[in-house]
């Protein structure tokens, strides 16, 4: 993997509401951002790590558990450790994604992520690869997640032409409008429903998918 891969720097113009935005791996210097994001809420979905890497488990009435992100700092730094051996073994690619603030400076306002939908093996090497996301809780409804999922997907498709890749899979509750509506922006049409199959997913979801070219 060449530096450009492994340390892209995705640069969104802005548009309308949309701020301009950099996307680009995350380091280190992310993380009071982040335990602070995470302190605002949890976001259960677009957190990936490796499976085994997973920092935080919640239970669920019943006894069920559901991943949830990091509760503090220390979570942080190891979502974000996780985070880096994704880039590094080519498994997991997440950005951080900043928006420009008033004094020169970025202040973060989501993530978005891919990984391959078997969880296995290199983004590139497989078919399918999926996509998860958040925004920031202030930066929401500026259309900041359906740019930076325009971006990725852009940027996947072409850093991986001529490899497998062939598709991008989107996955949201059912009951999760909003995301819904960020797959449509992003160029991602409905595809079909999923329905819950616990004890890996417990609700009905929708698939969207974007196929290359
Ligand atoms: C879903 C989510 C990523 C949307 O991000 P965003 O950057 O606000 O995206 P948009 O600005 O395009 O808004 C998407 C939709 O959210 C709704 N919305 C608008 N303003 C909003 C606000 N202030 N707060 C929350 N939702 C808002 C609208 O329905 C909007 O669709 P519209 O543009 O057709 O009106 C964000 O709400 C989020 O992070 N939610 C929690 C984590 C999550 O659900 N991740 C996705 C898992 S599949």
């Amino acid at each position: 993997m060449t530096d450009g891969l492994r340390f892209p720097e995705l640069c969104v113009p802005a548009v309308g509401r949309q701020p301009a935005l950099i996307l680009r791996p995350w380091r280190a210097a992310d993380i009071p951002a982040l335990a602070a994001e995470m302190s605002r809420e949890y976001p259960t979905a677009g957190m990936w790590s490796r499976p085994g890497e997973r920092p935080v488990r919640t239970a669920l009435p019943g006894g069920a558990e559901r991943r949830a992100g990091p509760a503090d700092e220390r979570d942080a730094a190891r979502w974000l450790a996780s985070q880096d051996r994704g880039w590094r073994d080519g498994d997991r690619l997440s950005f951080a994604v900043l928006e420009a603030d008033d004094v020169g400076g970025c202040v973060l306002a989501g993530n978005a992520g891919l990984k391959n939908r078997e969880e296995t093996g290199r983004i590139g090497e497989r078919e399918t690869a999926e996509i998860g996301y958040w925004t920031a809780v202030a930066a929401r409804g500026r259309g900041i997640a359906p740019a930076a999922v325009r971006a990725v997907t852009d940027w996947v498709f072409d850093s991986f032409a001529g490899a497998s890749l062939r598709q991008i899979m989107l996955v949201h509750d059912v009951g999760n409008p909003a995301s819904c509506r960020v797959a449509e922006k992003a160029g991602y049409p409905f595809r079909e429903l999923s329905p819950a199959n616990p004890p890996h997913w417990f609700t009905d979801g929708h698939i969207h998918m974007r196929l290359r070219g």
